[in-house]
């Protein structure tokens, strides 16, 4: 990590190329120039998440503009449910109805579902255009808009919609963080950022948590400073495993810690949760896994869920979820190899493996966190 007038600056390196992240209180009102550098064109295509169009999609906006670029904006809900191709192809309509180039950059400005979308556009338009994420979510800043992955949500043939079933890798030219946007962020989609930053604490650097459990006022209370810490060593973190394995052939799987119960626990209609909630409850299982297995002490465990706690995320399932049916999607993972399910299992605070796991100990963990036999 290096550091522009004291706030952060990251730098990602791929085999594919090298990029930075940009983590600064006010970098918005530079976003053109900082486009500009690393995606010199006449035309820009600005897709922004509805939710921030009339506030940082105005600041980047005219940034664009004193930059040099003709910028045609185009809103986005960020709903899964128009997270799909129909959008995608919507976009492309507006791209090619401006006349966009091989070199015009797209920037992505909100939440991760906009960056996915977005990303996904700028893979394929003409083969692959520049893309800039402007992640405007914590777990924007700290996961989605880091790694290239970019995609859209598919209709499963019996029903249901399969979450990021198309999509491709398409790496970032620059990510730029404006720890200002997070002022308008619900609490909820807030936490739902911090569970992710907890997961790589958890993964990767006990430190981390310790800096959590130390500012969640500070965080709660949007202060600006302390959030560019939070993203900056959060994201670094992200960074740091994506450099050793871009496409996930081995260790970025380590990301997914808690992700293989989250994903089951998170279709549960009737429970209600986001993506971070689930993520958070996963964890805990997976702890549970892991203490069983002897790769955890209770007490480490406990100090974890503590802290989830503390930061208003759940870590129990209410008695009204079965085991079974969780086992049997989280089956579906794609980790599983000949028919065994793999877990990514913590060793203590600080490192994670991946790890073959047997079925009654999954099921023991989903009865520690409250699910019913
Ligand atoms: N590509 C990846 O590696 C990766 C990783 C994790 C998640 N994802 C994807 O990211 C999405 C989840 O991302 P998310 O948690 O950012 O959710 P999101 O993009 O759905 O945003 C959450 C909500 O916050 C709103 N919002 C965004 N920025 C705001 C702001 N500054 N102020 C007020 N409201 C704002 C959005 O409109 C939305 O209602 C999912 O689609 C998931 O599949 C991708």
């Amino acid at each position: 990590m290096t550091y522009s007038d004291g706030m952060p600056v990251l730098e990602a390196r791929l085999p594919t190329g090298r990029y930075d992240m940009i983590i600064e209180t006010g970098v918005l009102e530079r976003a053109g120039e900082l486009v500009r550098q690393v995606a010199p064109h006449e035309q820009a295509l600005l897709v922004v998440d509805s939710a921030v169009v009339n506030t940082a999609g105005v600041v980047v906006g005219a940034a664009l503009e004193s930059a040099g670029y003709r910028a045609v904006t185009v809103p986005l809900d960020a709903s899964e449910r128009f997270k799909t191709i129909d959008t995608v192809e919507r976009v492309y309509g507006v791209m090619l109805e401006a006349r966009l180039e091989r070199g015009s950059p797209v920037i992505a400005l909100g939440g991760g579902l906009v960056g996915d979308v977005a990303g996904f556009v700028a893979a394929t338009y003409l083969r692959g255009v520049p893309v800039i994420q402007v992640p405007t979510t914590l777990l924007a800043m700290v996961d989605a808009s880091i790694g290239g992955k970019t995609g859209v949500n598919h209709a499963l043939p019996h029903g249901g919609l399969g979450k990021n079933l198309i999509g491709a890798f398409w790496q970032p030219r620059r990510i730029i963080a404006d720890p200002v946007t997070l002022r308008t962020l619900s609490e909820r989609d807030l936490r739902c950022g911090l569970a992710e930053c907890v997961k790589h604490g958890v993964i990767a650097d006990p430190s981390l948590l310790q800096f959590i459990a130390g500012s969640a006022e500070a965080i709660a209370a949007r202060d600006e400073a302390v959030l560019a810490e939070l993203i900056a060593r959060s994201a670094q973190i992200k960074i740091t495993i994506i450099e050793q394995d871009e496409r996930e052939d081995a260790n970025r799987a380590l990301l997914n810690l808690g992700h293989t119960f989250a994903h089951a626990i998170e279709p549960i209609e009737t429970l209600d949760l986001r993506h971070g909630e689930a993520v958070a409850i996963g964890l805990c299982a997976a702890m549970h896994c892991a203490v069983s297995t002897g790769s955890m002490s209770s007490g480490d465990a406990e100090t974890v869920t503590s802290l989830l706690q503390r930061l208003g995320l759940p870590t129990r399932l209410p008695s009204s979820v079965a085991a079974a049916p969780l086992v049997a999607r989280m089956r579906y993972d794609k980790k599983v190899r000949d028919g065994q399910l793999r877990l990514v299992l913590p060793c203590g605070i600080g490192t994670a493996k991946i790890v073959e796991t047997d079925e009654p100990v999954i099921v023991d963990a989903l009865h520690g966190i409250g699910a019913a036999p």
